[in-house]
């Protein structure tokens, strides 16, 4: 048991149980350009990651791309099959958006995306497991990025076409939503690294505008679900941020933590549950600042009109966030580098980032690992924002290898979710459930596949791409059979834990492709 686990322990059984509450929901997620491959099949068109990949494919490690990559657009029995062993009571993916609309625009329609999708969910609910969906992660269609992506403010029409779209096909099966993902990392980290799919560097202007476009384009399609679909087939639909937990260097820099938590999260948030709406006001008042002194005339941070704020408030129905990680935050001094948010700090703020001392890490460098981060995340946002019921969208550990014995991952899977109990029971927050990240291998984007988080391992040799399930697969199934942390070494340490012989032939059986498979 490791000192964090075992501290955490301790505060548990004193405060109640390492028990979980009965409407407490255990998932696994993956997203589409991760797993499916298929990336020209049956009429999809191109989105930014498949000409990305192919004309700079130094970019990325191993010359890596997701053509093929876990093949999920053929193999997603075996997707449905890994969930169902663990009897996973949600799966979250995402669709990818110009395998439905080949060119994002909403006039043109692909029949085998539309089929694709929709024999996802058939066999997910057919297993008992509920569908999560995300709308956007991250495959901008090309024309929609050649006309300016998410720094044009069209795209908040485009995007609320397509949301109508997928809400048409789909909104009779799949209950629970999720518009964008990381809007964060795709406005902040992508343009003032330079690197992702975009390719473009520009801090000033386009992280901003995107963060407004990106706003906005959420509140549409929250509306567009609200009004057209949610009288008929109800429903529930969020927004999915990156949740970066920032902790102050001293005791003297809370405040200046706090700005930062407004900039990482709140210009995320803000706008849709805060009771004013709109930015952040202590970003606001930063960012205007900053600007005057550039010598701009007004701020970079694109102001919203009144009637915007107005429709972007309460655009959400639950809180979700992905959270990984902690950065701390300390004042830049003389001779600090500029820093780029959120990464090494932030110019506006005049602020570093680093990591914690105390953290360790898998693979990915980029998530230092700290579950105290969690539970202070979860608190923030109750204290920030009230008692929004909060889903954990994505947590997970990075590997690399095959390290199907990934008791690192067990630990790291237990450790957070140990302090989720302690958002729960000793600071009252509200949880509707958490999402192991990631149900199977994937393209870790720019660490193409040498960084792996699955519960399953894919065995990218193989023409099936062959899922094999890791030892996190069996500790996370024995915590979803016993709705507790209060887990025997030895359930999930026989190679098969609660998933019987019987049950698994059963399930292999359904899930063998038919004789004559259509797709
Ligand atoms: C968040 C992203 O949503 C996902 O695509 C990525 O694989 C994980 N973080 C891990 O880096």
């Amino acid at each position: 048991m490791s000192v964090t686990f075992f501290s955490a322990f301790l505060q548990l059984t004193w405060a109640s149980s390492l028990s979980f509450p009965s409407d407490f929901k255990f998932g696994s997620a993956t997203a589409s350009y991760q797993v499916e491959g298929g990336w020209d099949a049956d009429g999809k068109g191109p989105s930014i990651w498949d000409r990305y990949v192919h004309e700079f494919p130094g970019d990325i490690k191993g010359n890596a791309t997701g053509d093929v990559a876990g093949d999920s657009y053929h193999q997603w029995r075996e997707d449905v099959k890994a969930a169902a062993k663990m009897k996973l009571q949600f799966y979250r993916f995402s669709i990818n958006w110009p395998r439905v609309l080949p060119t994002g625009f909403a006039n043109e329609i692909n029949p085998a995306g539309v089929k694709y999708y929709s024999d996802l969910i058939d066999a997910l609910l057919a297993e008992g497991i509920e569908p999560i969906v995300t709308i956007f992660h991250w495959e901008l269609p090309v024309k929609m990025q050649d006309l300016g992506g998410w720094t044009n403010p069209l795209i908040v029409k485009w995007f609320g076409d397509y949301a109508r779209v997928v809400y048409t096909l789909y909104a009779d099966r799949v209950k629970t939503w999720l518009t964008l993902n990381e809007p964060n990392t795709v406005c902040d980290y992508f343009y003032n690294s330079g690197v992702f799919a975009t390719r473009i560097k520009e801090s000033d202007f386009a992280p901003f505008l995107c963060n407004k476009h990106m706003m906005l384009a959420h509140a549409t399609a929250y509306r567009i679900f609200d009004k057209e679909f949610r009288p008929k087939y109800k429903g529930k639909i969020s927004i999915a941020p990156h949740a970066l937990w920032i902790e102050p260097a001293t005791p003297e820099d809370e405040a200046l933590a706090e700005l930062g938590r407004q900039h990482q999260l709140g210009r995320y948030s803000h706008p849709i549950y805060s009771k004013e709406g709109g930015w952040p006001p202590s970003v606001e008042k930063v960012m205007l600042e900053h600007s005057l002194q550039q010598g701009h005339t007004e701020s970079r941070l694109p102001a919203f009109t009144e009637q915007e704020i107005e429709f972007m408030k309460g655009t959400a129905d639950y809180y979700a966030m992905n959270q990984y990680t902690t950065y701390v935050i300390r004042p830049s001094k003389a001779g600090d580098e500029a820093g780029m948010w959120f990464l090494t700090g932030s110019p506006e703020l005049q602020a570093t980032l680093y990591h914690p001392e105390k953290a360790t890490y898998g693979t990915a460098y980029i998530l230092p690992v700290y579950p105290e981060g969690m539970r202070k995340m979860m608190s923030w946002v109750k204290q920030q924002y009230g008692d929004y019921p909060i889903l954990i969208t994505e947590n997970g550990f990075s590997s690399t290898g095959s390290q199907l014995d990934d008791h690192q991952r067990v630990d790291y899977i237990k450790n957070y979710l140990e302090q989720i109990l302690l958002a729960m029971y000793k600071d009252k927050v509200k949880v509707m459930g958490y999402t192991a990240w990631s149900l199977i291998d994937s393209f870790e984007w720019m660490d193409g596949y040498e960084t792996k988080f699955g519960l399953y391992e894919i065995d990218y040799n193989h023409p099936n791409r062959t899922r094999t399930p890791r030892l996190s697969s069996f500790y996370y199934s024995c915590v979803i059979a016993e709705r507790s942390l209060d887990v025997a070494e030895s359930c999930y340490k026989k190679d098969s834990s609660k998933v019987s012989s019987d049950d698994k032939n059963e399930i292999d059986k359904k899930y063998s492709p038919p004789v004559n498979d259509e797709l």
